[in-house]
């Protein structure tokens, strides 16, 4: 039997619109909660996400500004702009659009933003927060993906979670939220020997690693769950995920789709974060 698809476009829709009834309430008593996106350069798949963002925010009525400054910005530069946003109460969340340019640091940004205005929950407070298991903001993607299986209602206790990548921004703090439902979680990636073997062997299969199609029918056991993070654009234009989806939802109980999957998501945890953000800073 096919899988079951889950569409990541339909539950965002309805998670914004709840957020929007949510920020009216906020607006009632006074609070309006703010997003700074900050964009270096014009790398055309970052202008995509940031445009993403503006329109997620704008219908759900938070105030979001776009800060676009050139390629050769100097570290020295976005420090002080942090610092700056970092002092504006009127700011509630900062966001800095990855990748940076070759001159500056990224780390040294990231730890650079106020951890109560890290939205994308990439400093190391936040992220060490969601290791031992407390209340933080949580990277969006990761975050977007466990609210889309528990939208099934997808049991993930004592589950074998496999997850094919090992990035800072979704492989490693997926598996970290995967653990924190109980979930048994193994890390696969380029070096791993038969990754296969592995990956046959998973109830719910994250991949997140940027290779079109990778992930076909041969890796995937009967009945799991498989969620494709890769956002890969094809000669002819189009998008198209790790997951060779045609063959995969064959065999997979769920399956998510690219695009309409895992991406929509990103983008709306953003907001909640954002939402979360003003809400704290105004306790
Ligand atoms: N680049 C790709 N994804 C992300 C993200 O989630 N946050 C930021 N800041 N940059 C990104």
């Amino acid at each position: 039997m096919a899988a079951e698809v889950i569409y990541g476009d339909q539950l965002a829709q309805s998670l914004r619109e709840a957020m929007k009834e949510e920020v009216t309430a906020l607006k009632e008593e006074g609070l309006q909660p703010r997003l700074v996106v900050v964009l270096i350069g014009d790398d055309p798949a970052s202008r995509s996400y940031v445009s993403g963002k503006q329109k997620a925010a704008d219908f759900i009525g938070i105030d979001s500004e776009l800060i676009t400054l050139p390629d050769s910005t100097t570290e020295e530069a976005l420090l002080s702009l942090i610092s700056k946003l970092n002092q504006d109460q009127s700011v509630n969340g900062i966001l800095v659009q990855l990748p940076l340019p070759k001159q500056i640091n990224e780390q040294a940004i990231i730890e650079a933003i106020d951890p109560s205005k890290d939205v994308d929950g990439f400093h190391p407070i936040s992220i060490g927060r969601m290791l031992t298991g407390q209340e933080t903001f949580l990277p969006c993607t990761p975050f977007g993906i466990i609210t889309m299986l528990k939208s099934k209602e997808i049991d993930l206790e004592g589950k074998h979670a496999v997850i094919v990548g090992r990035s800072n921004i979704v492989g490693k703090p997926v598996g970290q939220l995967l653990l924190n439902e109980h979930a048994t979680v193994t890390y696969t990636h380029s070096r791993t020997k038969d990754m296969q073997a592995l990956t046959k062997k998973a109830d719910v299969l994250v991949v997140a690693v940027g290779r079109a199609g990778m992930i076909t029918q041969e890796y995937v056991k009967p009945g799991a769950v498989v969620i494709d993070v890769g956002v890969n654009r094809t000669e002819a234009g189009t998008l198209t995920g790790d997951v060779d989806f045609e063959s995969v939802r064959e065999v997979a109980s769920y399956i998510t789709p690219v695009p309409k999957g895992v991406g929509p998501m990103t983008i709306t945890m953003l907001m909640k974060n954002t939402i979360k953000a003003c809400v704290n800073q105004n306790k």
